[in-house]
């Protein structure tokens, strides 16, 4: 494949990232939006700063993107996944916090007057092992079973659909909070049997419960298989930490179909990752793809 999308996606987790998220400022119509996105365009040259587009921000300008569509949210079996939608997110990413403040504002005043910031989650990469995986703050192993070279870019990237769509993604960021508490009162094996992995060898656990995380997520048990690339990554802020929860995929159904089995809206069974932490916001974004160095945003009309 070509490589028309954001190379940030596809280089895995940087040592220290932040989510930003913007909105819309209330005066802002369609000429001001696209003066803004010319502007952020040079700056995001897809690897430190990956940048996604909300369906809301695709429909004020009067633009369609296949497959777009927001964040819907779930109840039911003891468990919420809220739904928050978001305009522009930026994944600003780097390997100095300092550095990615700098960044951030840079980003900011180019955004400016049109899009105000909303929201920021600091994260980071935490016990990186030998595998080039880090680790979730349970301690578990994070993207073992991620799809690599070919394979992931079929998973995460647009292909077949045509110029300004192909190279593009389709990202669902959900922030998620750990009850530590919750966790930590928990033995190894049951802990063990929650993930369906060995937290000391990684080694998955065949006779673990249908409840378990990875039984619940298999990405080759879904019809048609729901592969996709997970770039997910450890947040705190307080005592409060947990993960950003971020998959790329060519189209959103990988991601919803997990979901939806999780909260048990398939069969009523809950992953059993909800007793130790919960969702607390949820939105999908398209990635544009790239062109001479700069977000490629023709689809938009520009
Ligand atoms: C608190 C939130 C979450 C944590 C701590 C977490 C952690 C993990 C861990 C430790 C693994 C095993 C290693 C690996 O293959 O990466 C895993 C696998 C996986 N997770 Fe999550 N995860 C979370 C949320 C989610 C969500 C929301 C989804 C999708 C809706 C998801 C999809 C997957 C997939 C597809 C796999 C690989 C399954 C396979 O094919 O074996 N995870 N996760």
């Amino acid at each position: 494949m070509t490589r028309l999308y954001q190379p940030g996606i596809f280089e895995g987790v940087p040592a220290v990232a932040r989510y930003v998220v913007f909105s819309l400022a209330q005066d802002s119509d369609a000429d001001g939006i696209k003066q803004a996105l010319v502007r952020l365009s040079p700056l995001s040259n897809g690897s430190d700063v990956v940048v996604g587009l909300g369906p809301s921000l695709v429909a004020a300008l009067g633009a369609q993107i296949p497959g777009l569509h927001e964040f819907p949210a779930m109840e039911g079996h003891g468990v919420t996944v809220p739904s928050t939608p978001g305009t522009l997110w930026c994944w600003v990413r780097g390997d100095d916090l300092g550095d990615l403040l700098h960044l951030t504002r840079k980003v900011q005043k180019a955004l400016a007057p049109a899009f105000a910031l909303r929201h920021v989650v600091d994260a980071f990469r935490h016990a990186l092992g030998e595998s080039g995986h880090g680790r979730d703050l349970t301690g578990y192993e994070d993207g073992t079973e991620n799809p690599t070279g070919d394979a992931a870019e079929q998973a995460a990237f647009t292909h077949g659909k045509g110029e300004g769509l192909d190279g593009g993604s389709f990202v669902a960021v959900q922030q998620w909070l750990h009850d530590m508490d919750a966790f930590e009162a928990l033995t190894d094996d049951e802990r063990d049997h929650h993930i369906g992995r060995r937290r000391d060898d990684n080694e998955e656990i065949e006779d673990s419960p249908t409840s378990a995380h990875v039984k619940r997520t298999a990405q080759e048990d879904f019809d048609p298989p729901a592969f996709m690339l997970r770039r997910s990554m450890p947040w705190m802020m307080n005592m409060q930490a947990g993960l950003m929860f971020v998959a790329f995929g060519e189209s959103l159904y990988a991601f919803e179909a997990q979901m939806r089995r999780m909260a048990g809206q398939e069969d009523g069974i809950v992953d059993a990752m909800f007793s130790i932490s919960r969702p607390v916001n949820g939105a999908y974004f398209w990635c544009p793809p790239m062109r001479d160095g700069k977000l490629d945003l023709r689809r938009l009309g520009l």
